[in-house]
């Protein structure tokens, strides 16, 4: 690929590859959830890229919601600590919640918010996330009901992911040269 970022090692999800993705994802969603009052949670900041892109080919009714956890801090390994920093705004009482993620490695931090957002009784609550690191050995707690793609068990950037806050502008998906977090 042209103008590949010099810390990637390799890209993984090209451009068209993701625009391929979100269309399928969006077709899946717009015909499950016809009809029903659908809400979309994101989860800050990364799931921000996918879920503007996803929305945009979700053809029907929708309302978006943002929330932000903390669970990794600036390392590439998870705390399993998961703390809310931005609550919702919008009650999801009664409400088909679908929750976009970026990436669901561990599963450590859906699992939490899920039990979180389960308490406030929605109608339905679903999770759709881009990439998802099932790897052998390796189970996640949560099973999403929408998956993007499989991922393998590598620190990726890009569409949204980060390392220290960097390479989140990237528009394809690449790992990231291990000496830049060695
Ligand atoms: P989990 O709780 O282990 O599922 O981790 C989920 C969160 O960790 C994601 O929302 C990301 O913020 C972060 N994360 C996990 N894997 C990666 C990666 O490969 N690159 C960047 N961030 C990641
Ligand atoms: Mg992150």
């Amino acid at each position: 690929m042209e103008n590949t970022h010099p810390d990637i090692e390799r890209v993984l999800f090209t451009e068209e590859d993701i625009a391929a993705i979100v269309k399928r994802l969006g077709a899946q969603i717009t015909e499950d959830y016809q009809g029903r009052d659908l809400v979309l949670i994101a989860v800050l900041r990364g799931a921000v890229v996918f879920m503007g892109d996803l929305m945009r080919s979700i053809d029907t009714a929708c309302s978006i919601d943002f929330m932000a956890v903390s669970s990794y801090g600036d390392g590439v390994k998870s705390s399993g600590i998961v703390r809310i920093i931005k609550d919702l705004d919008i009650d999801i009482n009664g409400r088909d919640v679908l929750i976009v993620e970026d990436v669901l490695d561990s599963g450590l931090t859906l699992k939490y918010l899920m039990k979180n957002l389960a308490s406030r009784h929605p109608s339905s609550l679903e999770v759709c996330t881009f990439l998802w690191k099932d790897v052998e050995g390796k189970q996640a707690a949560i099973d999403p009901k929408y998956v993007g793609v499989h991922c393998p068990d590598e620190f990726v950037v890009g569409y949204g992911l980060d390392y220290a806050e960097h390479y989140r502008n990237l528009p394809y998906v690449g790992v990231l040269k291990s000496e830049v977090y060695a």
